[in-house]
């Protein structure tokens, strides 16, 4: 490859962050003005603005009837740990992860709530564990969209309707993003900061009929704090799903995700949504597939996630390079770009492979991505330069 010339345009928005996500096109701390500060959440006024976000997601998500949805402290962990330990327990887990934060929630099933009969299922990241061992006669535990990995599952179909356990996914960087089948899910959750480009504070916690009855027919042998609380005398707490919350909730953020909402209203709701993550994702995946030195982490195309696209270096010179290099090499584009302003926190997270993470959900306009490829192109080539001097 020659040396690509120093591209002179720049995305105008470099933010490519995967959560807290970008704001949402035509965002502006204006937006948010009528927040309802200063006073009681638990005011009329108060409590109908928490109720109207609540309205608004049940609306923009098309839950079915009998769904119900909450809003948690915690984000999206707050909201997921409350799941698994209010519902965990009477039936064996199976519970699946393939990048950093499954691998939190199998350590939560075997380590923290010691459940006695848990399978863990992991595999490493660009891959899915096997989805055809998973006994659905137990309660199934999943990440829908792996944010660390890029890995998301392909559909649902491996789900069947009749199942007797129930299923939990933490769907944080999939909602709105990717089409959700409803029948197939007991319990969701996910965070205002991800695919809304929200503030991070609280998370969402959705509940089917089947998980409810769990909750009003089952108690839990560990102890449940308050912040995880969701019955009372043996009765689902029904006013935390319309907008009584357990405890204070920021009103600001609830405002912030408030205008996330009338954004992705005005912009034709969830198919735009979905649509918007597609083409980012496309845009870059086609120049994935057209450049040599970069694939993507996903080995399966079907699984390639279109929100948090993680990619891996395959440039032989790079490869050949010892683990700490390989990392010191993807760091280094990384640093490059964000000194250029052109692209903000693109490294890949903590704990997974060397390489870039790219946010392409709703938020990000296609336009940017676009932009950005050259971009990736010349650091590339700076990096290369730099690692033949070195040598
Ligand atoms: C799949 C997944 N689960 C959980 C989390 C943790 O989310 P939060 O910080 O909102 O609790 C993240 C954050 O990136 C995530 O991507």
């Amino acid at each position: 490859m020659n040396h690509p010339t120093k591209p002179d345009v720049r995305p105008a928005n470099p933010h490519f962050s995967s959560g807290p996500c970008s704001k949402h096109p035509g965002w502006n701390l204006e937006n948010l003005n009528s927040a309802f500060l200063g006073r009681s959440h638990r005011a009329t006024d108060g409590k109908a603005r928490l109720k109207l976000a609540i309205d608004k997601t049940q609306a923009l998500l098309g839950l079915p009837a009998g769904y119900v949805c909450g809003i948690m402290p915690g984000s999206d962990t707050g909201a997921f740990e409350a799941a698994m330990w209010n519902l965990l327990g009477p039936r064996g887990v199976d519970v699946l992860a393939w990048e950093s934060f499954g691998s939190v929630w199998v350590g939560d099933a075997i380590k923290q709530l010691r459940i006695e009969n848990v399978r863990g299922f992991e595999a490493d990241y660009g891959s899915l564990p096997d989805l055809s061992r998973v006994d659905f006669s137990r309660d199934v535990v999943f990440t829908a969209n792996g944010t660390a990995a890029g890995v998301k599952v392909p559909d649902y179909d491996w789900i069947p309707n009749d199942r007797e356990g129930l299923t939990l996914l933490d769907a944080t960087s999939a909602v709105f993003a990717q089409p959700i089948d409803w029948a197939k899910v007991d319990c969701l959750t996910f965070s205002w900061q991800k695919v809304m480009g929200g503030e991070a504070a609280h998370g969402m916690l959705i509940l089917s009929p089947r998980a409810i009855e769990r909750l009003e027919t089952y108690r839990p042998p560990w102890p449940l704090p308050k912040l995880f609380r969701l019955t009372k005398g043996g009765k689902l707490i029904a006013e935390i799903f319309t907008g009584e919350t357990i405890n204070t909730p920021s009103m600001l953020a609830l405002e912030d995700y408030l205008d996330a909402l009338s954004w992705a209203e005005a912009i034709g709701g969830l198919p735009a949504l979905h649509a918007r993550a597609d083409a980012n994702a496309k845009m870059l995946n086609d120049w994935v597939d057209r450049t040599a030195w970069i694939d993507n982490l996903a080995v399966d195309r079907a699984t390639r996630s279109n929100t948090g696209v993680c990619l891996k270096i395959v440039d032989p010179d790079v490869v050949g390079l010892n683990a700490d290099a390989q990392a010191a090499f993807a760091k280094s584009i990384v640093a490059m770009l964000d000194k250029e302003g052109v692209a903000k926190d693109i490294g890949s997270y903590r704990d997974a492979p060397a390489g870039l993470r790219i946010w392409c959900g709703s938020t990000i306009e296609t336009s940017d991505v676009e932009a950005l490829l050259p971009w990736l192109d010349w650091a590339f080539a700076e990096a290369k330069s730099a690692l033949a001097k070195a040598a």
